[in-house]
């Protein structure tokens, strides 16, 4: 794939190959990330990321553009099959721009948004302080039940009633649990809201129908296609029929310019890929996988929020062991595992976090079961045991190489041509 790069530029080569390293030989479970199918990268790569095109497919400012319509069609029609949704656009460029282009397409400067607390699981493109989705729309938040640490939807409901939003957000970066889309839709109908679902999470879970779908319920569903959906770095819109019109101006031109080609073509290629049986096995399997590494910490005496898990992540309290959220990522790095440091709801130490977020995506697409994730538990207990003993960490780490060594990232060497 790189012999090129090789020749032209051996300082470019040595970092992908050290980075081709480093992925190998670590234990992911930084929740957001997944592993892409070989295909993806060379679509990624391909000659058609030459095109420079503006416009929807049959429309567009260019000539000699056929192959590319043809190809977003294909991506489109693959969409509406796998989420059953009325209409898909392809061309935002990630998860953050697809919710710029909701708003782009139902918002007005200084309307009002209500989406969940970026305490308790809000993205930062749902109104974080610092983002430009702060300053240009009003956000009020809603959060979750400080006992059960689920969504609280009698709170929301309260909330909607009182601030009157434009525009109602579901969907977080860090909440383990199902949500309740239809109790969602029924506070967005009763107070004349837009609902918008952030899937960027879940969205492989969803295409392969392992947990409920926002698609019947949302007007707009919004996702990263990378994450569960394990394909490239970009994003798409899914809407009802009614507001393909309204989406498809609110993106372009109301958000975006020139078409990336490149990623539509390897999104057309994971939706393709998300229909199979192959996939849905592995989507699975990372639930199964989830509750089992919920389990087996709730046994080694890690607190687990709200109890359990639903989907392909867990926040794990870890003042339950004497620690904090960021102590627990640097030994779980040293020994190498690599976990974010999160708040947990209503967190009494914000400064240095209570907690870690642990997703199970990569382990899953690497071929571990439950026994391997008993191992990863276990290995996780000697660290939080052993924060501040790095001759201890060390020694944990050739624990964790000897595991990884056994479930290769590629079948194939994907440096050789
Ligand atoms: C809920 C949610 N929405 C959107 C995004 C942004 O996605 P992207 O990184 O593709 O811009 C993320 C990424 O972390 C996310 O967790």
């Amino acid at each position: 794939m790189l012999k090129h790069t090789k020749i032209s530029d051996p300082f470019v080569y040595r970092h992908l190959e050290d980075e081709l390293k480093r992925q190998e030989e670590n234990i992911e479970m930084i929740a957001s990330e997944s592993i892409v199918p070989p295909e993806v990268m060379e679509i990624q790569g391909s000659v058609i990321t030459n095109t420079t095109l503006v416009g929807y497919p049959w429309n567009r400012s260019q000539v000699g553009s056929r192959i590319s319509d043809e190809l977003e069609m294909e991506a489109i029609a693959r969409a509406k099959k796998v989420f059953g949704c009325g209409h898909a656009n392809m061309q935002v460029y990630s998860g953050s721009t697809a919710n710029y282009g909701v708003y782009a397409s139902v918002l007005k400067p200084g309307d009002t948004v209500l989406s969940m607390s970026p305490e308790q699981g809000g993205h930062t493109t749902h109104g974080i302080k610092g983002n430009l989705s702060h300053d240009v729309y009003q956000f009020a938040y809603y959060g979750v039940n400080r006992e059960t640490e689920i969504i609280d939807m009698d709170e929301l409901r309260k909330i909607a009633l009182t601030c009157k939003p434009k525009l109602i957000l579901a969907g977080a970066t860090f909440y383990p649990r199902l949500i309740d889309y239809e109790g969602f839709a029924k506070i967005a109908e009763e107070v004349g809201a837009y609902l918008m679902v952030d899937m960027a999470h879940i969205c492989g879970l969803v295409a392969a129908r392992v947990i409920p779908s926002p698609v019947p319920f949302a007007d707009f569903v919004t996702t990263s296609t990378t994450k569960t959906f394990c394909g490239p770095r970009s994003g798409m819109i899914l809407c009802k029929e009614e507001h393909a019109q309204k989406l498809d101006n609110g993106v372009f031109p109301g958000l975006v310019a020139s078409v990336h080609m490149n990623e539509i073509a390897a999104k057309c290629w994971s939706l393709q890929y998300a229909a199979t049986a192959a996939f849905k096995e592995t989507m699975q399997q990372i639930l199964v996988n989830a509750s089992a590494l919920a389990r087996a910490l709730a046994d080694r005496g890690f607190r687990i929020v709200s109890g359990t898990t639903d989907n392909h992540l867990l926040l794990v309290d870890v003042r339950s062991k004497g620690i904090n959220g960021k102590q627990f990522q640097t030994a779980l790095h040293k020994a190498g595992i690599s976990v974010n440091n999160i708040l947990v709801p209503y967190d009494s130490q914000p400064d240095v976090t209570s907690g870690v977020r642990i997703g199970l995506t990569c382990v899953t697409q690497r071929g571990m079961k439950e026994a391997q994730i008993e191992e990863i538990a276990e290995i996780m207990k000697l660290a939080a045991d052993h924060v501040d003993d790095n001759k201890e960490l060390e020694k944990i780490k050739e624990q964790t190489t000897g595991l990884i060594s056994r479930y290769p990232l590629y079948k194939e060497n994907i440096f050789e041509d």
